[in-house]
């Protein structure tokens, strides 16, 4: 494999008992690729990436990342990081907004050990890249959702991951919050130098950041350049 290959799927086919969602999905991802998913809804946009999470194990074929099956290697975990669909939060969860992005540091911290210093240091890192440093000691639930989004987006990034898979980050938001999520996104691909794969209906989103396009419904009905999906005129 390529050294700058840093995921492959292999005719990957995937899916729940009776459905198969992903049928013999093939493709390679480097270092710092910016992706947009695309395709209709109940295409199989967030199995693909929880099958790339490990959280669904291929029926048939396998998936690769740094040429290790995520779901056999739990410390391939803080090399990835993952954005689900609907957050998992409760919007009214009683924490402080560094509580919640600190949640992050699990695989470090387990149940038992403190934070030290130098962990509360990239809390506070992580909530200054979504600029929402001046929101410390703010109870999450007083926030707005695209706030509450990029806190989310905060809690992945603490780990310091070298992928991070965003599951539709900017819908149901505002045009103000769509806007400052793909100013963070940007961020995470042009600064960061991360490896983002973003599914997502927005089209400013896709337009203004995505550099490749895979399209799934069911299969792969797409992969290429963004500039070349955008030439064939669909989604
Ligand atoms: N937990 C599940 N059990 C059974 N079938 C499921 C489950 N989750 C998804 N599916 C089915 O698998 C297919 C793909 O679903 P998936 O959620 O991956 O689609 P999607 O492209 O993310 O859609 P959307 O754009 O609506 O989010 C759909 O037909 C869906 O009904
Ligand atoms: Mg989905």
């Amino acid at each position: 494999m390529q050294t700058d290959v840093l995921m492959e799927l292999k005719e990957v086919t995937a899916g729940y008992p009776g459905h198969v969602a992903l049928k013999d999905i093939s493709f390679r991802v480097k270092k710092k690729e910016a992706i947009a998913v695309v395709g209709p809804n109940g295409g199989g946009k967030s199995t693909l990436l929880k099958v790339i999470m490990g959280l669904i194990e291929p029926q048939r074929g396998e998936v690769l990342i740094l040429g290790e099956k995520p779901y056999k290697n739990h410390h391939l975990k803080s090399k990835i990081a993952y954005l689900p669909q609907q957050s998992t939060i409760n919007p009214h969860f009683p924490a402080l907004i560094e509580d919640i992005v600190q949640l992050g540091l699990f695989s470090e911290l387990g149940l038992l050990k403190r934070p030290t210093k130098a962990h509360k240091e990239r809390v506070i890192a992580s909530l200054e890249k979504v600029d929402l440093q001046d929101m410390l000691g703010e109870p999450y639930e007083h926030l707005s959702g695209g706030q509450k989004q990029r806190v989310l987006i905060a809690r992945a990034i603490v780990s310091k991951p070298e992928i991070i898979l965003l599951d539709e980050p900017t819908t149901g938001l505002d045009v103000f919050s769509q806007e400052s999520i793909l100013k963070v996104v940007r961020e995470l691909t042009e600064e960061e130098h991360l490896t983002v794969i973003a599914v997502t209906h927005d089209q400013v989103f896709l337009r203004r950041w995505a550099e490749r396009v895979i399209q799934i419904q069911q299969q792969l009905t797409f992969d290429g350049l963004a500039s070349k999906f955008f030439q064939r005129g669909e989604e």
